[in-house]
């Protein structure tokens, strides 16, 4: 098996699939290696990411790492959220094997676009 449980629970069942209609930021990203794209969508509160949905059309991979920055980001505040590294999505999830390490930069990289719309939509 090349994913462990806790990748295939995300993939099976993956966490905040969907979209936002009067979200707040939304950032988007392709991933230059296979082409792949997400989308993640933000709801903010008092500087607090109070919702996240993702749309993702990737490989497992990116489905489940997708899910998982959904659930780590929600209830932080902006700042903290920036703070999710890439690896960290991965570390979370038990880790990812080697050859599937690019599909997880791309979760990361769309929060934190979607939060860098939000500044700027602010401003
Ligand atoms: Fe494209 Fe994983 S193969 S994101």
């Amino acid at each position: 098996m090349m994913y462990n449980e806790k990748v295939m629970d995300h993939f099976t069942n993956p966490r905040n699939v969907g979209d936002i209609e009067d979200a707040d930021g939304v950032g988007e990203v392709g991933n230059p290696t296979c082409g792949d794209m997400m989308t993640i969508y933000i709801k903010v509160k008092d500087d607090i990411l109070t919702n996240i949905k993702f749309k993702t059309f990737g490989c497992g991979a990116a489905i489940a790492t997708s899910s998982m920055v959904t659930e780590m980001g929600i209830g932080k505040t902006l700042e903290e959220a920036l703070k999710i590294t890439r690896d960290d999505v991965a570390d979370e999830l038990g880790g990812l094997p080697p050859i599937k390490l690019h599909c997880s930069n791309l979760a990361a990289d769309a929060l934190h676009k979607a939060i860098e719309d939000h500044m700027r939509k602010k401003q």
